[in-house]
C-alpha cells in the first residue's frame, strides 16, 4: 500500500482523481493525496472541508479479491487503520463511531468514504477516501463545524507531521489487509469493537427508511449495525447517521 503515490497541490476531490486512475488500470495500493481539495466530498453528498496544507486528503485504490457484499468490511478495516495510525503518531487513542467516523473527545477528527467500482458482481476497485483534520487551529473551523469537529493539533496542542501520519496509515492498512485476507473478518471485527464508542449505548439512527431508536448491540460479520429497539425487535442498520441519545 502506498508504493505508488501521486501527490497533487490542489484537486477537486482525490476520490474523483482516484476513480480516473483506477479506470486507467492503477495498481492495488495506489495512493492519491492532495494538499487541498476544492470539492472534497463526504458521505451522503455532503461537502468535506479540505483547506490547503492542514489535513490529510487521501484516496487509496484497492483491488481486493473479495465478494461485493463484503465491501463494507473494508470501511471498518480502514477505520481501525486510522485509529492505529493516529495512536502511533500522537499517542492519543481515538474512538470509532459506526460506521466510519473517527472521534477524539466526542468530536470528529476523520471521516472515511468508501466507493466501489464493480462490474456485475465483481469488484473492479474500491476507492477508499480518508480525510483527517491534522493541523487546523480552532479558528480555522467555522462556528458551526467546531461544535462537531476537531483536529489532531487542537487535541495535542502541537503540530503533527503529516508525512509520518500518511506513512503510518499505509503501514496499518497493509497489515490489516494481510490479516483480513489470511484470517477473515473476525480479528478485524474484534479490533473495531475495542475502539467503537457506539456499542452498548442508546442511539438514534437516521436512515432512508426513517429514524430508529434503541441500543446498539454491535456489528455483524458484514459490518451491519444491530440495533435493539425498545419493543425487543432487532433491526439491521446498513447505512445511517447516528446520534447518541
Ligand atoms: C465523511 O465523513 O462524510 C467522509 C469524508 C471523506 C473525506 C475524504 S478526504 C479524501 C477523499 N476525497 C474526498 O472528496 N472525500 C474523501
Amino acid at each position: 500500500i502506498g508504493r505508488s503515490v501521486y501527490f497533487f497541490e490542489s484537486v477537486t476531490s482525490t476520490q474523483k482523481v482516484a476513480k480516473e486512475y483506477a479506470m486507467n488500470g492503477a495498481k492495488h495500493g495506489t495512493l492519491i493525496v492532495a494538499d487541498e481539495q476544492t470539492e472534497g466530498r463526504g458521505r451522503m453528498v455532503r461537502k468535506w472541508y479540505s483547506p490547503k496544507g492542514t489535513g490529510i486528503w487521501a484516496s487509496f485504490i484497492l483491488r481486493p479479491d473479495i465478494q461485493i457484499q463484503h465491501a463494507p468490511q473494508l470501511t471498518l478495516l480502514s477505520a481501525v487503520a486510522v485509529v492505529q495510525a493516529i495512536k502511533k503518531v500522537t499517542h492519543i487513542t481515538p474512538e470509532i463511531k459506526w460506521p466510519n467516523d473517527i472521534l477524539i473527545s466526542g468530536r470528529k477528527v476523520c471521516g472515511i468514504l468508501t466507493e466501489l467500482q464493480a462490474e456485475e458482481d465483481r469488484i473492479q476497485s474500491v476507492i477508499l477516501g480518508i480525510g483527517i483534520n491534522v493541523n487546523q487551529d480552532k479558528n480555522d473551523f467555522s462556528a458551526e463545524i467546531i461544535k462537531k469537529a476537531t483536529s489532531l493539533k487542537i487535541e495535542l496542542g502541537k503540530t503533527v507531521n503529516r508525512s509520518s501520519l500518511i506513512q503510518s496509515l499505509c503501514y496499518y492498512i497493509e497489515q490489516l489487509l494481510h490479516l483480513y485476507i489470511s484470517e477473515g473478518f473476525t480479528p478485524i471485527k474484534s479490533l473495531w469493537e475495542t475502539y467503537a464508542v457506539s456499542i452498548g449505548k442508546r442511539i438514534s439512527a437516521r436512515t432512508v427508511k426513517g429514524t430508529f431508536d434503541g441500543v446498539a448491540l454491535g456489528i455483524n460479520n458484514e459490518g451491519v449495525l444491530l440495533l435493539k429497539q425498545d419493543n425487543g425487535d432487532i433491526v439491521e442498520i446498513i447505512s445511517a447517521d447516528i446520534d447518541f441519545a
